[in-house]
């Protein structure tokens, strides 16, 4: 068993804080204590329950129809929730499928378990949707899991509900999990299709809070699933993190309590960002894109074909602007851009993002 680093977080580490102007960031712009006015001197630095705070479980589950805050566990990010569930749920002699493209650690963890993988590849010419007779023909005897991510990070497109009614048909008929990974859904520009853990016992949903509310530094998700798998993430967990930061859980609980109006504010961002972004993208002649749907990444490639590298890296180097190249994401030919910063950063991004184009390919 080897756990390798992941580019895309290598490619964060270097560059992320040695830029002026990021539009490759896959959430809203991070925000400070003093953005949210909270008081937070009465937080007890004890450990925490280790499923989450009650108080945090309830209120998370009033979003799920048909579930409780039982069937809810609040976890060290999204990531920790991915990973809990893969270790329980995956073992040595079983399969997983993972849809491809899609936040890294979500194929790493199989591999770095040397579990057998089968990836689901979302294509160009599928406007990136997941083709559900693919799905059906990676399932083995001993699928024990399969994970989607919509809307998708990095191409920003959105599983339609019939779709997603077909994977779920699968994973009954079939008797595996299905997860879903929904970090982005309370960011998509159309209604979604339903939570997928409130459709069926073979469900699981994750999210974060890293993205739709910029707070990756609070390090909360949570996933909702039916109890033993909420029981399989207690046991992972106790042996990782224990519990999740107290700090971080009291953070989320107020964010959640004010959630309408955050979010509110949040789409109006995005909205009004997403309209820079497509101007810009209709007005330039080197990428090329499938409109994304929802999040605020997008995937854009070079019209003329090749890697990204060579772009992303004179972006860092002379224009001091961040964005993702495509090697980080398995996707060479793509790069990832993010609008859910400042609007004024997106537009002074941009604007690097054309002259590099121009430096290179005119
Ligand atoms: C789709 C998706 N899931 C999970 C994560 C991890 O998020 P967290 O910060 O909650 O661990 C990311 C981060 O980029 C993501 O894009």
């Amino acid at each position: 068993m080897v756990f390798e680093r992941m580019p895309l977080e290598d490619w964060f580490d270097k560059y992320q804080y040695e830029v002026d102007w990021d539009i490759g960031e896959s959430g809203m712009k991070f925000l400070s204590l003093n953005d949210l006015g909270f008081e937070l001197g009465d937080v007890d630095l004890r450990y925490g329950y280790h499923l989450g705070a009650p108080e945090l479980r309830e209120i998370i589950s009033k979003q799920y129809r048909g579930r409780t805050a039982e069937n809810v566990a609040v976890t060290t990010g999204a990531s920790e929730a991915n990973f809990s569930i893969i270790a329980h749920l995956v073992g040595k002699d079983d399969h997983i499928v993972v849809e491809h493209p899609t936040y890294p650690s979500l194929y790493q963890v199989p591999r770095s378990l040397e579990r057998d993988m089968s990836l689901l590849h979302l294509t160009w010419e599928d406007d990136f949707k997941p083709n559900m007779d693919e799905l059906e023909k990676l399932i083995k005897p001993n699928t024990k899991l399969v994970t989607l991510t919509h809307p998708n990070n990095p191409t920003g497109s959105q599983i339609d509900e019939n779709s997603l009614m077909r994977a779920i048909q699968l994973a009954e008929e079939n008797d595996f999990h299905l997860m879903v990974d929904e970090t982005y859904r309370d960011l998509t520009f159309k209604d979604p299709p339903p939570l997928a853990a409130t459709l069926s016992k073979n469900a699981i949903s994750i999210t974060s809070m890293s993205k739709v509310y910029g707070l990756p530094g609070i390090r909360i998700g949570w996933a909702v699933a039916d109890r033993p798998i909420i029981e399989g993430i207690r046991a992972v967990r106790e042996q990782m993190t224990i519990c999740n930061s107290q700090l971080g859980e009291a953070v989320a609980l107020r964010v959640l309590q004010e959630r309408d109006e955050i979010l509110r504010k949040m789409r109006n961002i995005m909205l009004e960002n997403y309209e820079i972004l497509k101007k810009w993208m209709d007005n330039q002649q080197w990428l090329e894109w499938k409109e994304p749907e929802g999040g605020v990444v997008a995937a854009p490639r070079l019209k003329q074909g090749g890697p990204t590298r060579e772009l992303c890296k004179l972006l860092v180097d002379k224009y001091r602007t961040f964005v993702v190249p495509g090697y980080g994401l398995e996707m060479d030919e793509y790069f990832r851009l993010g609008y859910g910063g400042e609007k004024e950063e997106l537009i002074k991004g941009l604007e690097n993002l054309g002259k590099a184009l121009e430096e290179l390919y005119s």
